[in-house]
């Protein structure tokens, strides 16, 4: 019996006696790794099929690994190093010697890159469509409520009217950016390292295509160093996750902003808010601090990925193993904010006179005065000085209103013409839902 049926390592052969306890706490990774189970279950099927296609198994052989395969589950207590560890423990549980015979022509290293790569594909497919969630929230909020009026910022100071679909239409686009990122990241993933073993391949009679065809995978790997050391996908969704996490902060932001009592100009819904476990009157923005407070630990994780891989040489280093909590997290609070941003726009109340008073406050009008008097002939910057000097002086103007100041805006992307664009994101969200889930 070998060292691995007692339950010792799957290297066992060349060093002897047992790990030291603290060496193994400290090289383990099932507490992290299990998550790949059913992505490392598929692709050791694709493996096994693909070795009884080629004759380095026999084809019973290789039927009986894939109903053991389907088998596999992580066990109470396991204490295995790693999941693909823990896989072949149990086949070799399952079959004996027929189990024994399921790593030929593989390495841990391409098999936990593949395992790693179908987990990231089925992830960035999930972050595209939560995405596509908060943007149909937006949206249909822009809808019912997108006619009020506020005065839009620059500087946090009031700049001038647009109505709220143009507003809550502006986060919309900036998630639509971010579907585009998961996609990329969804296709960078989208490669099958198996085959290229440990790092330099097999002299067995190996078929990369077919295994890679079989995952549904886009194709194979096309240099087998590369294969096993490559791990641009990982920093690729790790960044698509910063950045559509840095816009959750900022819608985050506005939430904290809107729903204060110095502006008053939204409500959260109660369910979403908390409260003060010492001042009975608070109402918190929490789930909103949260969306905000997350997007700093997430820009940490991809600069902690992108730190780990720089000084490595050529080819798998163990470093690598670093690579997985911190995709799992980043993933696990992007799916999170986006979720929590979606019911706290569902249930929003706005103050809708409030926005409305702050707009038309007979400043933010300020600019349309003076194109005004540009349209009777003044020259801009002079036009810009009186309406200053007539603002300094007291001045409100009640005309034009925001509302027509507003429809005076009807270019292209221009807040006049928001119900357009409300139509192009209508249809964009219905693009995003029609796209086809990953085969596994
Ligand atoms: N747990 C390891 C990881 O996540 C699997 C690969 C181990 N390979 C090795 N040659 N030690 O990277």
């Amino acid at each position: 019996m070998g060292e691995h049926e007692a339950g010792g390592p799957l290297w066992a052969g060349r060093l002897e006696g047992g790990l030291h306890p603290d060496v193994l706490a400290l090289t383990q990774s099932l507490d992290i790794d299990r998550r790949l189970l059913p992505y490392d279950v598929a692709a050791s099927k694709a493996h096994v099929r693909m070795l009884g296609r080629q004759g380095i198994i026999s084809t019973d052989d290789a039927a009986a690994i894939v109903q053991a395969l389907a088998l596999v589950a992580i066990d109470e207590g396991a204490t295995d190093e790693d999941v693909h560890s823990l896989i072949e423990r149990q086949l070799v549980a399952q079959l004996g010697d027929v189990g024994r015979r399921v790593h030929a022509g593989r390495s841990r290293n391409d098999q936990v890159v593949t395992a790693f790569r179908l987990w990231c594909r089925a992830h960035a497919f999930a972050l595209i469509q939560a995405t596509a969630d908060l943007q149909a929230i937006l949206v249909e909020r822009a809808q019912t409520d997108g006619a009020a009026v506020l005065p839009a910022f620059t500087h946090l100071q009031r700049a001038q009217p647009v109505p709220l679909a143009h507003h809550l239409a502006a986060h919309v686009w900036s998630l639509q950016r971010d579907i585009g990122r998961f996609q990329a990241a969804q296709h960078a993933a989208d490669v099958s390292p198996l085959g290229a073993g440990a790092l330099a391949g097999s002299s067995l009679p190996l078929d990369p295509v077919g295994v890679a065809a079989e995952l549904g995978m886009a194709s194979a790997f096309t240099n087998s160093l590369d294969a096993v050391s490559d791990r641009d996908f990982a920093v690729d969704l790790l960044y698509a996750c910063a950045l559509c996490l840095v816009h959750c902060s900022r819608m985050g932001e506005e939430l904290i902003l809107w729903t204060s009592q110095e502006f008053g100009w939204a409500a959260l819904a109660d369910d979403v808010a908390t409260g003060s476990s010492m001042m009975p009157q608070k109402k918190n923005p929490d789930v909103a601090e949260l969306a905000r407070g997350r997007a700093g630990t997430a820009i940490g994780r991809l600069t902690g990925l992108l730190a780990t891989l720089k000084g490595l040489p050529l080819t798998y280093n163990r470093d690598l193993q670093e690579d997985k909590q911190c995709v799992f997290e980043q993933v696990d609070a992007t799916l999170g904010v986006l979720r929590l941003l979606s019911l706290a726009y569902q249930g929003l109340s706005f103050e809708v006179a409030t926005m409305r008073a702050a707009a038309a406050d007979g400043t933010t009008v300020a600019t349309d005065v003076a194109e005004g008097l540009v349209r009777e002939g003044m020259p801009f910057r002079d036009a810009h000085s009186e309406v200053a000097n007539r603002i300094a002086a007291g001045e409100r103007f009640d005309s034009p209103t925001p509302e027509e100041a507003i429809a005076a805006r009807k270019g292209p992307g221009m807040p006049g013409v928001v119900s357009e664009q409300l139509v192009a994101l209508e249809a964009l969200i219905a693009t995003t839902r029609a796209l086809n889930a990953p085969s596994l």
